[in-house]
């Protein structure tokens, strides 16, 4: 695992852009797993400003994100769909049927999840896939557990999320309780993982996840058998390793 400590925020997504933007220089098909997420908000401002100078081109390229709350259609401004398109898509060369978002507007777990995995399999795979760390330790959905769930799945939220989340919704009574999130066998089949975290209210988050032992409780600790894993910290979150 590859620690990067960036000096603030800024220099922080500005990495993280490159190393995204490097990867679709590379291979122009590419497969991007994608997060959303007040952390990796800089990133695709730099993306789309990349884009916009042309120093980018996401005409090839696919993309699957994370999680998405189940009972929200995507055009719910709280979906994560709606963020996406919001942050990233609608401001970009990329053929928006080549972006996918598990649908949370269907109810039936069944129909999403295994057949997400299915997609990202026929896909050849994700290429590069970018998280955000909760304060809890979670990536995706993935809360802290006694197990490493394996595929998509659906899960129900723990209070720490729904509280967090609650920022963007006008109560937390509005946030949804349930969620579809790629399973921890799917974050770690992706080739290369990119980790973004700000700020010191996830320092010790970062010390446990990345310095602790690997286990369930701390979920993003298993980033650290991934063989090819950067976390970029900015100085605040990286401040207790
Ligand atoms: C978002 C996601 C979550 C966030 C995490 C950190 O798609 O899967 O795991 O990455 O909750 O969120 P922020 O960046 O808002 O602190």
């Amino acid at each position: 695992m590859n620690i990067v400590i960036a000096e603030d925020y800024d220099q922080m997504s500005r990495i993280a852009a490159d190393t995204i933007a490097e990867c679709v220089r590379a291979l122009p098909d590419c497969v991007l797993g994608l997060a959303t997420g007040s952390t990796p908000i800089g990133t695709y401002e730099c993306l789309v400003a990349d884009c916009s100078a042309g120093k980018v081109d996401f005409s090839g390229v696919s993309t699957f994100n994370l999680d998405e709350y189940v009972g929200l259609a995507g055009d719910d401004p709280q979906s994560y769909r709606y963020f996406m398109d919001q942050h990233l898509f609608d401001h970009v060369n990329i053929d928006k049927a080549s972006t996918r978002v598990p649908d949370g507007s269907n109810p039936d777990a069944a129909a999403v999840c295994a057949p997400y995995d299915e997609a990202i399999f026929d896909a050849g795979g994700i290429d590069l896939q970018l998280l955000g760390l909760g304060h809890n330790g979670h990536i995706g959905f993935n809360e802290p557990a006694d197990e490493f769930p394996v595929g998509t799945h659906i899960v129900d939220l723990t209070e720490r999320t729904i509280e967090a989340n609650s920022r963007l919704f006008d109560s937390a009574d509005e946030v949804p309780r349930q969620a579809y999130t790629m399973g921890i066998g799917t974050i770690m089949g992706a080739r290369a993982v990119l980790v973004v975290v700000s700020g010191e209210d996830k320092a010790e988050t970062v010390k446990a996840a990345f310095r602790g032992p690997v286990r369930p409780e701390v979920p993003a600790s298993v980033l650290q058998l991934h063989p090819n894993c950067t976390v970029i910290c900015d100085r605040a979150a990286a401040s207790a390793l």
